[in-house]
């Protein structure tokens, strides 16, 4: 029997649209590669992950999506658009982004950081905030509004008079997250948000980050916390040795055996037994003891200049 069906209106929802298309990314600092050839995409609606060893490129890839690197090769699209290789221009085109090193105006307030964060996103120009005309204290004072409705919603507004350098370090992160949102992005990239952070202020933050993405903006997010990933992320990217190892949902990629052999060292639960144990350490004692290459970590050294 052959039936003339109409297409069925039934397709899956919709993804969202890519907002973050990279293909190709790669980086170079001389001799080395930190990045290899990685295409990553980010769409509206998703919270994504990238977690990866010190040293795996995480914060290098984050910088070249930033224009704070120009990349040796491959290319950056946001909503279609090739990003310009200026951080400022990143920022105007949608794109904000979180320190792994937190960098604050450490003696602004509060309320002065989330405004500077705003620069972007005001139209204000330089004669109209040195004459200070009616234009100028109007675009202030909307931009002051936003800017405590913004530490409102990371938990600050109490705080919007104290000085950023004041602030505890948990309170610090989220005031950079508050200023990152001051420029209305359409894609947040937060590298390690939660570092430092006590378990309840990481709880604190896996929340906001999902009413971000409630606010319809995308989340891009670097963290070794483990637990943080899992819950938050519909997607997970492994970045090994500036290389793109996995990617999938948490159950695909925490069961991976080469994520496992290469960052996680071993599975979350059930710890190997005495059997595995002997059999890795008589399989190591066999293996010819060729060069050691674990020693990529590279602790404490903060790379996003
Ligand atoms: N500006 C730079 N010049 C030279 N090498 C750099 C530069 N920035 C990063 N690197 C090197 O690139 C590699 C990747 O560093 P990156 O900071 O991106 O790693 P990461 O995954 O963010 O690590 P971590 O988890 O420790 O933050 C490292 O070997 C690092 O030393
Ligand atoms: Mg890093």
């Amino acid at each position: 029997m052959t039936t003339e069906t109409p297409i069925p209106d039934t397709a899956p929802a919709a993804p969202g649209e890519v907002v973050l298309d990279a293909r190709g990314v790669t980086m170079r600092f001389g001799g080395l590669t930190a990045v290899r050839n990685v295409d990553f995409t980010v769409r509206s609606g998703e919270i994504v992950g990238l977690i990866g060893p010190n040293g795996a490129g995480k914060t290098t890839f984050f910088n070249c999506l930033t224009g704070l690197y120009i990349p040796t090769e491959g290319e950056v699209r946001y909503k279609g658009q090739v990003l310009p290789p200026k951080s400022f221009k990143v920022t105007a085109a949608g794109i904000a982004r979180t320190f792994q090193n937190i960098r604050l105006f450490a003696n602004m307030t509060v309320l002065e950081n989330v405004l500077v964060g705003r620069h972007t996103r005001t139209k204000e120009g330089l004669w109209s905030a040195l004459l200070r005309g009616p234009g100028f204290h109007r675009a202030e004072a909307a931009s002051r509004a936003r800017a405590m409705e913004l530490l409102e919603f990371v938990g600050l507004e109490k705080k919007a008079e104290h000085l950023a350098r004041n602030l505890p370090y948990g309170e610090q992160r989220k005031l950079e997250i508050a200023r990152a949102l001051a420029s209305e992005p359409g894609l947040l990239l937060l590298d390690e948000p939660t570092a430092g952070m006590n378990p309840q202020e990481t709880r604190t933050t896996e929340e906001l980050v999902f009413a971000i993405r409630d606010k319809g903006i995308a989340v891009l997010v670097i963290e070794h916390d483990m637990r943080f990933i899992f819950n938050l992320c519909d997607r997970v990217a492994v970045l090994v040795q500036g290389e793109k190892l996995v990617e999938g949902d948490s159950a695909t990629v925490q069961g991976d055996e080469r994520v496992i052999a290469a960052y996680l060292g071993e599975p979350f639960e059930n710890a190997p037994g005495d059997e595995e144990v002997a059999e890795v350490e008589a399989a190591e004692a066999a293996a010819e003891p060729e060069a050691d290459n674990t020693s990529d970590a590279v602790p404490g050294k903060e790379n996003d200049r």
